[in-house]
């Protein structure tokens, strides 16, 4: 037996330290732990003087409870509304909005922004190519995730959620009996809040990293390739004056199918409704990055903006290659004869379904997501039509043509040819 004295930080290294070790063999240890560590805010290096945000958020009653509950299971917390933009979002991610948005931009940073499920990933991995000279061998190495951060992906699940799945990550590849009743301790204990950093730290010793929190992204070399769903108002102000931005756009027909089976893929939704009831939460702005229109709009009427690029994902599908060719040149990364077609051929469907840094399917591994499908999953244009009933079909041209209404942005939801 050992007995130990340590800080909550100290007796989870030591913890893993002894079971990635497996030098010392001990019948049990008893760890007492000082709970005296301090909760750390992001401290962003580049900030200068802290911006408010002035976008507020309140809390959707309606999501605590009744049909929506049943819905969508692990939203324990329910959604927040945002005042006065009316983006829909999750508590967590509202606690860390302002520390987001002081996110300092560099002149070298590409933003990659979209609404969820326009094409984000492929995008990512086109933009994190074309800036590093098409570095392939790089690219099979690390996880895009790692290559190119998810702003606010840790930001995002409610914190026992969030709980949950570190323990259950950690528990799964340590299996370990030890580690399973130290995790039960600190739960038990509440001390998960506190040391969150260090159990990211730890599931990336583990598992090899996957996630990056602000102060790591902050920190991160440049030039760095960040992926946001969050809509441009709600990043820092001087991100478009001073970085790059290519923003994506989808028809939101195809959009609404492909974050239906996101939602019922991903665990921290676990969506157990179907496909029309998800189209009309869609439709009435209660799902996660709602409202759509305004994302979209907001990018477009900034569309001439030298520091954007916007792109429609039915364009990729028709052109790749003169796309590819297009945002090359925005970023002024002109690319040869031999590394456009390269590009091209990585960037296909059935080549990005297979490779495993994009692809996602590690989420499995982790407990993220389950076997009901892929996160690339069909990867086509006009797919909604293996979806909708007529009278669906109806209710969403309405929807499109009233949100439309008095703006020059059209959508294209077939294809004649397509990859
Ligand atoms: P589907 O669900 O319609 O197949 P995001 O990365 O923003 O979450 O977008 C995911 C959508 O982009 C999914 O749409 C996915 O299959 C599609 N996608 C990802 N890579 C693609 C590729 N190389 N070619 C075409 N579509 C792709």
């Amino acid at each position: 037996m050992r007995l130990a004295y340590m800080d909550v930080q100290e007796t989870l290294a030591a913890a893993f330290a002894i079971v990635r070790r497996k030098k010392k063999r001990y019948n049990s240890i008893v760890f007492i732990v000082r709970t005296s560590v301090p909760h750390r805010p992001a401290k962003m290096s580049g900030a200068k003087e802290r911006l408010q945000l002035q976008e507020k958020f309140d809390l959707m009653p309606e999501t605590l409870g009744g049909q929506f509950r049943k819905d969508f299971p692990p939203y324990i917390d329910g959604l927040v509304r945002s005042v006065p933009h009316r983006y829909v979002t999750t508590p967590e991610y509202a606690k860390n909005a302002e520390d987001i948005y002081n996110l300092a931009p560099r002149p070298d940073d590409i933003y990659v922004s979209t609404f969820p499920k326009c094409g984000t990933t492929w995008v990512q991995e086109l933009v994190w190519m074309v800036v590093n000279q098409c570095d392939f061998e790089k690219g099979k190495k690390e996880q895009l995730s790692i290559r190119s951060p998810f702003l606010e992906m840790n930001y995002m699940l409610p914190m026992k959620l969030a709980e949950k799945f570190e323990k259950e990550a950690i528990c799964r590849k340590a299996n370990s009996p030890l580690v399973d009743k130290i995790m039960e301790l600190l739960c038990y204990w509440n001390l998960m809040d506190w040391l969150r950093p260090f159990i990211r730290k730890a599931i990336s010793l583990v598992m090899g990293d996957c996630l990056r929190d602000l102060d790591q992204i902050d920190q991160m070399a440049g030039p760095r390739v960040i992926k946001s769903h969050l809509p441009l108002y709600l990043l820092n102000p001087t991100v478009l004056n001073t970085s790059k931005v290519v923003y994506v756009a989808r028809n939101p027909k195809d959009v609404i199918v492909s974050y239906y089976h996101y939602h019922r893929l991903l665990e921290f939704h676990h969506y157990t409704g179907n496909l029309e009831a998800f189209a009309d939460y869609f439709m009435t702005d209660r799902v996660y990055s709602a409202p759509f229109f305004p994302h979209l709009l907001d990018a477009w009427n900034k569309r001439h903006h030298p520091n954007l690029h916007f792109v429609f994902y039915e364009d990729l599908k028709r052109n790749l290659r003169g796309e590819i060719e297009k945002i090359a040149k925005f970023l002024g990364k002109p690319l040869t004869e031999d590394q456009l077609a390269k590009l091209t051929e990585h960037l296909r469907f059935d080549n990005f379904a297979k490779n495993e840094t994009v692809n996602c399917e590690i989420g499995k591994e982790i407990g993220l997501m389950n076997n009901s499908g892929h996160f690339i999953r069909k990867g086509k244009t006009g797919d909604w039509k293996n979806h909708f009933s007529p009278e669906l079909n109806e209710r969403i041209d309405k929807w499109m043509q009233a949100n439309l209404e008095g703006t020059d942005l059209r959508f294209i939801t077939e294809l004649e040819q397509q990859d």
